[in-house]
C-alpha cells in the first residue's frame, strides 16, 4: 500500500485507514444499527496484517465500546506490529443516547485516560479535538490536548470538523498536526479553502466518509436504504432520503462502467478519488466486516489518470444539476 506523511509529523500512514464508527454498536443515537464484534475485530486486525498502518477511532463511537474493540484487535496483533492508533475527545456520553460536547479541560484529561484504559496502551499517536463545539471553549480543549503531549499521553494533536477559521484560532496557540474532515464525491465542501489552508501549514488531511457513509459502493439501493433500521442514524440522513439518494445511486451508476474498465470497483473508485488531492494523506473508510477489507485497501494502488478525473467530473455535474 502507499503511504504518504501525515503534515509535518514524519509519521508516513497508509493512504488508507481502518475506521470504526460503525463498530461502536446500535446502544446510541448515532449508531449504525446492529454490529457483530467478532467480525469488527476480525476485520481490523485482518486490515492490519494486509498492510494499514493505522486505525481511527473515537471515544464517542458506541460509547467506548468502538475503543474496546480495537483495544481486543490490539492485543491480537500484538506490539511488533501495532499499528498507528488515533482517537478523539470531547463528545461526552449523555443517558439520552445524544452525546454532548465538552471542551473543559479536566473532562479532557479524564477522557484521555478512559481512552487509554479501553485501548490498552500506554500513549494514543494521534489525539484529535472531535468537533469544534463548544466554539466558545476551544482554546481550552486545545491547551488540554497540550498538556497531554507534555505528558507523553498522546504523541500528536489534531483536530476534526474545523473550519479555518477555528484552525486559524489553535494553531496560533500551538500547531496542528491533523485535520480530520468530511469528504466525498458528494461532499466537496474543503476544497475551496480548507484543503489549501492545511497545505499551507503542513496539516496533514486524515478524510472521512469517503464511500458517503456506504452509498457510493455501489452496493446500495432504493430498498436498502428504505429498510434501514431506525437504530441506523443513515436511516435519517438526508443523503440516503428522495430526491438526493435517487441522484446519489444515477451518479453510482455511471460510475460502475468506469470502474469496470479499470479493473476496480466503485468503492475503489470513490476512495482513491479523495486521494487525487495532494493535499489528503489518507482516506478513512469503515469497515465491520473482514470479507471488506482487501477490496478497501486496494483503492491505495489505484491512481486516477487526468482523462478518467474529467470523466468523474463530468458525472458530479450532472449529479449538481440534477439538485440544482
Ligand atoms: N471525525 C468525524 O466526525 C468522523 C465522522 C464520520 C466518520 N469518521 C471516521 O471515518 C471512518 C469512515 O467513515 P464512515 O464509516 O462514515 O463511512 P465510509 O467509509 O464512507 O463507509 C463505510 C461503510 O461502507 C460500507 N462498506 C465498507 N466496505 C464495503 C465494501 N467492501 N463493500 C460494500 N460496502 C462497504 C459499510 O457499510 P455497511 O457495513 O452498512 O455495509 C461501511 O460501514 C469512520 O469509521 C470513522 O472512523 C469520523
Amino acid at each position: 500500500m502507499r503511504t504518504r506523511d501525515l503534515g509535518s509529523t514524519g509519521i508516513p500512514l497508509t493512504t488508507v485507514g481502518l475506521g470504526t464508527w460503525a463498530i461502536g454498536g446500535a446502544n446510541w443515537r448515532f449508531g449504525w444499527g446492529a454490529s457483530d464484534d467478532r467480525e469488527a475485530v476480525a476485520a481490523l486486525v485482518r486490515g492490519v496484517r494486509a498492510g494499514a498502518n493505522w486505525i481511527d477511532t473515537a471515544a464517542v463511537y458506541g460509547f467506548g465500546h468502538a475503543e474496546e474493540l480495537v483495544g481486543a484487535a490490539l492485543k491480537q496483533i500484538g506490539p511488533g506490529s501495532r499499528p498507528f492508533v488515533a482517537t478523539k475527545c470531547s463528545r461526552l456520553p449523555q443517558e439520552s443516547g445524544v452525546p454532548r460536547g465538552c471542551l473543559q479541560r479536566d473532562s479532557i484529561l479524564r477522557e484521555c485516560e478512559a481512552s487509554l484504559r479501553r485501548l490498552g496502551v500506554d500513549h494514543i499517536d494521534l489525539y484529535q479535538v472531535h468537533w469544534p463545539d463548544p466554539e466558545a471553549d476551544l482554546e481550552e480543549g486545545w491547551d488540554a490536548l497540550g498538556t497531554l503531549l507534555q505528558q507523553g499521553k498522546i504523541r500528536f494533536a489534531g483536530v476534526s470538523n474545523f473550519d479555518v477559521a477555528q484552525l486559524d484560532r489553535v494553531q496560533a496557540r500551538r500547531p496542528v498536526a491533523s485535520l480530520q474532515p468530511p469528504y466525498s464525491m458528494v461532499r466537496r465542501g474543503i476544497e475551496p479553502a480548507v484543503l489549501p489552508w492545511c497545505a499551507a501549514h503542513g496539516v496533514g488531511v486524515v478524510v472521512y466518509s469517503p464511500m458517503q457513509k456506504g452509498l457510493l459502493t455501489g452496493r446500495f439501493d432504493v430498498a436498502r436504504a428504505r429498510s434501514l433500521p431506525d437504530d441506523d442514524h443513515r436511516s435519517r440522513d438526508p443523503e440516503f432520503q428522495g430526491a438526493r439518494l435517487a441522484a446519489n445511486l444515477a451518479l453510482v451508476d455511471a460510475l460502475r462502467g468506469l470502474a469496470q474498465e479499470l479493473g476496480a470497483t466503485v468503492a475503489q473508485l470513490a476512495i482513491a478519488w479523495t486521494l487525487r488531492r495532494p493535499e489528503v494523506t489518507s482516506a478513512i473508510v469503515g469497515v465491520r466486516r473482514p470479507e471488506q477489507v482487501e477490496e478497501l485497501l486496494g483503492a491505495s494502488d489505484l491512481a486516477l489518470d487526468a482523462a478518467v478525473l474529467g470523466v468523474i467530473d463530468r458525472l458530479l455535474e450532472t449529479r449538481e444539476a440534477r439538485l440544482a
